[in-house]
């Protein structure tokens, strides 16, 4: 605490002051960064015509999420643990309110497009879900939304099991 905190604790000193620019300009720096990657996903024709992805979950261990592009969007895909599963389903008290059964085909892998329903910037993974640092949207280990300007939860692409390890994102042609 600074020593103007100090002889006044009811005004926040020069040092909250600072902590908070920075912490915007961060968020600022972060969602700005956002922008180029979903720029530099910007699907060409090759990419547009493919419309599925594969993606192999054999690498992605417990606890672990990772980020696959599929349509030129990122997809976030999380091996949850038993207690992220059990915290997911205790309670729906969510903006958006839906079971996280009907959110997942099977418990241990959640699968979402990693775009914020607010103003579609990337969300940042923290342990209980994910944090949007543009204008600070909360979402949980479902993919809900908790708290800030994002109306909905983040959306659930089509995606099939094709073995135990492996799912394809998207909808097979033919
Ligand atoms: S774009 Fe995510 S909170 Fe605004």
């Amino acid at each position: 605490m600074s020593d103007d905190e100090v002889k006044n604790p009811e005004k926040p000193g020069r040092r909250y002051f600072l902590e908070t620019v920075t912490g915007v300009v961060a968020g600022a720096g972060v969602c700005g960064a956002a922008w180029p990657f979903i720029s530099s996903m910007n699907p060409s024709t090759d990419v547009l015509a493919k419309s599925t992805a594969e993606v192999d979950l054999g690498d992605i261990a417990v606890g672990e999420a990772k980020t696959v592009e599929w349509q030129g969007k990122p997809v976030f895909i999380l091996h949850r643990t038993p207690e992220q599963i059990a915290e997911v389903r205790k309670s729906v008290d969510t903006k958006d309110p839906t079971p996280d059964e009907q959110r997942v085909q099977k418990p241990e892998w959640l699968v979402v497009v990693g775009l914020c329903t607010h103003l579609g910037c990337v969300p940042s993974r923290k342990d209980k879900g994910w944090f949007c640092p543009c204008h600070g949207s909360v979402y949980d280990n479902s993919g809900r939304i908790l708290s800030g300007p994002a109306p909905k939860n983040l959306i659930l692409p089509e995606y099939e099991f094709l073995t135990e390890n492996r799912i394809l994102i998207g909808k097979k042609e033919g």
